[in-house]
């Protein structure tokens, strides 16, 4: 059985998806057969009548494995906008127990699966459900990733009280340096340091395009 971890973060549009494909590399680096999901997208273009997500494309270009687009994102919506009213508005409900099906079935021919979420941890996903309990159910250890702007130590801080809430294991967290020139970035870094015992396990700095090779050689820790 494949080792998975779950990649939740402080917001959209944070790093979540290029931290994901990092942390594939680094696990690549270790001669790991490596394999991303995101079971959930909103957000999606029609490509050759189907529809597709570039998180989800991304993911699948990473993988060690190669893999159908619909395993890796069973649940595609084309509006961009959260995941339970794009659901809705497509007609479809999400279910946890079918994700859970298909990470199963694709944790078999991989040695690690990272699974990336939508959104923040408490965005809902169905009626009755949010991030959180999809993470519960598939009963995997938590991989917080930080975008660095202003307002993260607040967002971090409740990311990782409801993680620990929900007796979620969290294995670290990553600051993602999404923006250019964040004032006190290092007094930053520190202060959520001195916040949480939860270790940190990667700075990503600021960069262009992405660059796998150079982020997975950031992650200090071993995972
Ligand atoms: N280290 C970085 N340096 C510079 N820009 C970054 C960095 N990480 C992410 N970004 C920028 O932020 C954007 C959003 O990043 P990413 O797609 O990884 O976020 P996300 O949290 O996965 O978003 P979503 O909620 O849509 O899944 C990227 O397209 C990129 O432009
Ligand atoms: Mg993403």
């Amino acid at each position: 059985m494949a080792q998975g971890y779950f990649v939740t973060g402080t917001d959209t549009g944070i790093g979540k998806t290029w931290t994901t494909a990092a942390l594939m590399q680094y696990f690549k680096n270790q001669g790991k057969r490596v394999i991303g999901m995101k079971p959930i997208a909103s957000g999606c273009e029609q490509l050759d009548g189907q529809l597709r997500n570039a998180d989800a494309l991304l993911l699948q270009e990473h993988a060690s494995v190669a893999l159908p687009y619909q395993d890796i994102n069973p649940y595609a919506f084309a509006l961009p906008v959260s995941p339970h009213i794009a659901a809705e508005q497509a007609g479809v409900v999400i279910n946890i127990a079918s994700i859970v099906k298909t990470y199963q079935r694709l944790e078999k021919k991989a040695d690690i699966v990272l699974v990336e979420g939508v959104g923040g941890w408490l965005v809902p996903i169905n009626a009755r459900q949010d991030v959180a309990d999809l993470a519960q159910a598939l009963n995997l250890p938590v991989i917080v990733v930080v975008g660095m702007r202003l307002g993260c130590i607040n967002q971090a801080k409740l990311t990782f009280a409801a993680i620990k809430q929900n007796n979620v294991a969290c294995k670290g967290w990553i600051a993602a340096c999404v923006e250019r020139d964040m004032l006190m970035l290092n007094e930053n870094i520190q202060a959520l340091q001195s916040a949480t015992n939860i270790p940190l396990l990667a700075v990503f700095p600021n960069e262009d395009k992405l660059d796998v090779i150079k982020f997975s050689e950031k992650i200090n820790k071993t995972l």
